[in-house]
């Protein structure tokens, strides 16, 4: 840091079902990252039950902290920030660590900076990738959210295509529950489908007539769910890992399509993915095959930055501190909060 002083930040992520907490030194160095998962808890009921999650992210974030802390070899004094995850999210989940954040920035006198989800899956790239600097593009595809983003710098973002309905993630846990490999459904087809052959069943790649960068993933769940169903129906067996293979090179290959259009366009030279479904594996391989073919430098986080953690919120806090922001003790959960809204 150039003689500068360090900035520690504690941030806090529980918008969905990890209750997370990081200790993040200058926004790219992680002290700790301390991440308690309520898969096993949510495996019963097939998803994510809202209700739990908030009851368990309130029984468990007390000590997240604690350890965040403490792994950290760091006080609370020592922080410099405390940054939270206000939104997108679940609103009652999401309200636990904004209490939480509120009261312990409050007791310590520190500054609170509420971090959007989607920029702390951006900004999971800064962590491994020191060089990394905006801009850039970045494909974010998680459970919740497939967006295309242009990212201009920190903290400052344009979206540039989206999904029409379902989510990249969305659609990789309904059609895992349909083909019998239940929640939670990405990992478990990444695993499926390396055993499977991708060219086995075509299905729809599908196109959004009116834009160049909009995606659309409900018709590919649907020809999965007929094409089981057809099977059924005539008495004829499917093979489960071809079915996750195919699916999944349908869903690839229309996330390179896009993307890949949108870096000849803006002319990016940088392309980064983030959020959960950037730890597929067959999505990995593609994007890295077609940006070498391009000359496009890429960047990927490792998978336990991909999904949820708060080692993200950390890196993109520190650059919304050093841009000022600062979130007073009104500070609410927002559950629709949009990309680039304070
Ligand atoms: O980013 P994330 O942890 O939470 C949200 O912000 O939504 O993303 C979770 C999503 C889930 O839909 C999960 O099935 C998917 O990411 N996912 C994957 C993989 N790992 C997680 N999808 C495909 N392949 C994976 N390896
Ligand atoms: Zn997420």
């Amino acid at each position: 840091m150039d003689g500068k002083k360090d900035v520690l930040i504690l941030a806090i992520e529980s918008s969905c079902d990890e209750t997370a907490a990081a200790v993040v030194r200058n926004g790219r160095e992680v002290l700790s990252n301390i991440i308690s998962s309520q898969i096993a808890l949510h495996t019963l009921y097939g998803g994510v039950v809202p209700e739990i999650a908030s009851r368990k992210h309130i029984e468990k974030i007390n000590q997240v902290i604690e350890a965040a802390l403490s792994e950290a070899g760091v006080a609370l004094e020592d922080i410099d920030a405390v940054g939270v995850t206000y939104g997108p999210g679940l609103v009652g989940a999401l309200l636990v660590g904004v209490a939480e954040a509120k009261a312990i920035a409050y007791a310590a006198k520190k500054p609170l900076i509420g971090v959007h989800h989607i920029e702390g899956h951006i900004a999971a790239n800064y962590i491994e990738h020191k060089e990394l600097e905006p801009p850039f593009l970045c494909l974010v595809v998680s459970g919740g959210h497939t967006h295309l983003v242009q990212v201009e710098d920190y903290g400052s973002f344009t979206i540039i295509g989206r999904t029409r309905d379902d989510a990249a993630g969305e659609a990789f846990d309904k059609v895992a529950r349909a083909v019998g490999l239940g929640y939670p459904g990405g990992p478990k087809i990444d695993k499926a489908a390396r055993e499977g052959n991708a060219e086995a069943i075509m299905f729809p790649r599908a196109r959004v007539g009116d834009s160049l960068y909009d995606f659309s993933f409900s018709g590919v769940k649907s020809a999965v769910l007929n094409y089981i169903n057809g099977c059924q129906m005539k008495g004829v067996n499917w093979n489960q890992a071809d079915v996750a293979a195919s699916f999944q090179k349908a869903v690839t290959d229309v996330l390179v399509e896009n993307a890949m259009r949108a870096i000849r366009e803006y002319m990016a030279e940088k392309f980064a993915i983030a959020g959960g479904v950037a730890a597929n594996s067959a999505l990995r391989s593609a994007m890295t095959e077609a940006c070498e073919e391009r000359n496009v430098r890429f960047y990927y986080p490792s998978p336990v930055y991909c999904t949820d953690n708060a080692a993200m919120i950390g890196a993109a806090a520190y650059y919304e501190y050093l841009n000022g922001t600062r979130h007073g003790w009104d500070l609410n959960a927002v559950p629709n909060l949009k990309l680039g809204e304070r």
